[in-house]
This record gives structure tokens, C-alpha cells and sequence, in this order.
């Protein structure tokens, strides 16, 4: 593993910290399984096509793709969410070749997939030119690539600029990972690399009983959030205390029903 072989690089240390975070996500899947059959469908995933799904984590669309038949793999950074998969490809009785990997650096020759998804994913690799260049060499000319991702200015967008006013500044290179929520930024990131670049949003709606319930189920499984409050409750709990206010008062615009609305982008578009 790339993030393993050199503690002392910087962006290496990124990656532990980051596959620290997530290994503890796996409640959150509940969310995120619906919206695994919007992206499935949104990239029109047909049976027996090979399904590449780029930081599965649980395995939600990945397990999704392969019960209608397609021949899926499934990757991601942290081995406690590739458990998961393989016990949930387990309990759906379908086949999918697992593997604890980082998209910056794809286990799989050139063109090796007809299409390439990631839900939620490939936008926390820190280098959004080097997963997206990996993404594509793996997917055939003619493939389809098609991915989920987090809007800047919507709530998961404005969390993660509020996390980046309290963290120290990431290594020189890290991008925000909500770039890939742009579809300005998209088309630029995806050039003249792809054609029929198609936009659409969807919406994820979380339940929970306050903004505060949000706060504190996200604080154990989100991987930044995770890392975020380790670091204040070490080094300054009133630090800590603002940054609750301030995420539970963004919470709050978009808290609806006991449910936290969580509109996203959906990105499809053919490899020329
Ligand atoms: C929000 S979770 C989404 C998981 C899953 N796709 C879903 O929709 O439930 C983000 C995932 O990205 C993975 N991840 C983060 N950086 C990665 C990288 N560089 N390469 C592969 N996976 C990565 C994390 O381990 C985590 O599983």
C-alpha cells in the first residue's frame, strides 16, 4: 500500500490518518444504500458489464451492481470497511472481487472495466488530477464513469470548510474533496478525456432527532469528523465546543422532518 510504505511523507501520513478515520463508518451505510441504487441506475449498469467500485466502503453499490448481474470489483483504502463489504456480498449471495487499496494507485491494468463508479468516495483522495487520470486508464474507451459527490455550498460542502478553519492546514498538494461536487470543476478535472458529461442531483435524507443527534452519530463515523474532534478534545476543548456550535447551526438549515436533507451531485459521462 502506498500509504504504508513511507510513515514520514507527508501526504502518507494523510492517508493513515484518513483510513484511521473511516475504519469506523460503517453505520453511516445505512444512508448510503438507497442512494447506491440512484447511482447504479444513474449509470445504467447492465448485467454482466465489469463494475469497478472505487472506494466502496461497505460495499453498498458495489453489492448493488453485482445482484443485477455485472461482474464487480470493489476498493478502498481502509481493510475494517473491506470486512464489511465482504461479509454483506456474503449475506446477499453475490460474487465481488475485494480489494484494500487507494484509487491514486489502481491494482488494475489499463481499460480492464466497462464502468467505473464511486458514491461518496474517490472525492477524498487528496490529489483529484491523480484519481481521476487512474480512474480513467482503468475504464475502456466507450465505458461509462459515473460518481456521487458533495456540492461546496450545500451541507456536507459547508461542513468540511468549517472542519478546515479548525484542522491545521493539510500537506501542499491536498485539494477540498467538494471541488469534485463543482460541475465546472468536474468537466475540467474529466477534459477531453471523456464525452456526454451529464449532471443531476438527488437527495439524501438522514434521520435524526435533533441536529445535535446528527452531530454526535457523525462524530463516531464520519472519517474527518472522527479525526477533527480526536484532534480539539487533545488540544483545545473550547476550541472543540465552538466548532459544535457552529457545525449544529449549519446542521439546522437543512434539518427537515428529523431528517438532515443532504442534496448531491451525480456525474455520468463516456470515456472517449
Ligand atoms: C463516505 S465513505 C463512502 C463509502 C461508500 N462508497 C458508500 O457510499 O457507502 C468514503 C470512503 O472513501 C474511502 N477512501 C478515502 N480515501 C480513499 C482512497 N484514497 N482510496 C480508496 N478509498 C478511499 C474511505 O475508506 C471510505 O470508505
Amino acid at each position: 500500500m502506498a500509504g504504508r510504505r513511507c510513515v514520514t511523507d507527508p501526504l502518507a501520513r494523510f492517508k493513515d490518518a484518513q483510513r484511521q478515520g473511516w475504519a469506523h463508518f460503517a453505520p453511516l451505510a445505512d444512508n448510503t444504500t438507497p442512494e447506491a441504487a440512484r447511482l447504479v441506475k444513474h449509470a445504467g449498469v447492465r448485467p454482466g458489464d465489469r463494475v469497478l467500485d472505487v472506494a466502496c466502503g461497505t460495499g453498498v453499490v458495489a453489492i448493488t451492481a453485482a445482484r443485477l448481474g455485472a461482474r464487480v470489483t470493489g476498493l478502498d483504502i481502509t481493510p475494517e470497511l473491506i470486512a464489511h463489504a465482504r461479509e454483506n456480498a456474503g449475506i446477499a449471495d453475490v460474487e465481488v472481487e475485494w480489494h484494500e487499496g487507494d484509487v491514486e494507485e489502481l491494482p488494475f491494468g489499463d481499460a480492464a472495466f466497462d464502468v467505473v463508479l464511486s458514491q461518496f468516495g474517490h472525492m477524498f483522495a487528496p490529489r483529484p488530477d491523480v484519481a481521476a487520470a487512474e480512474m480513467l486508464r482503468v475504464l475502456k474507451p466507450g465505458g461509462t464513469i459515473a460518481f456521487s459527490t458533495w456540492p461546496p455550498e450545500l451541507v456536507l460542502g459547508r461542513l468540511f470548510a468549517l472542519g478546515g478553519r479548525y484542522m491545521p492546514p493539510p500537506p501542499a498538494g491536498v485539494m477540498p474533496p467538494t471541488g469534485w461536487g463543482d460541475p465546472n470543476i468536474v468537466r475540467e478535472r474529466l477534459g477531453s478525456a471523456v464525452k456526454d458529461l451529464v449532471f443531476d442531483r438527488a437527495t439524501m435524507r438522514v434521520p435524526a432527532l435533533s441536529p445535535q443527534h446528527s452531530r454526535r452519530i457523525s462524530e463516531r463515523t464520519a472519517g474527518p469528523l472522527v479525526k477533527l474532534v480526536e484532534f480539539l478534545a487533545a488540544t483545545d476543548p473550547a476550541r472543540l465546543a465552538a466548532f459544535r456550535r457552529e457545525y449544529d447551526a449549519i446542521v439546522a438549515d437543512y434539518f427537515e422532518d428529523n431528517t438532515v436533507r443532504q442534496d448531491y451531485l451525480l456525474t455520468r459521462a463516456t470515456k472517449i
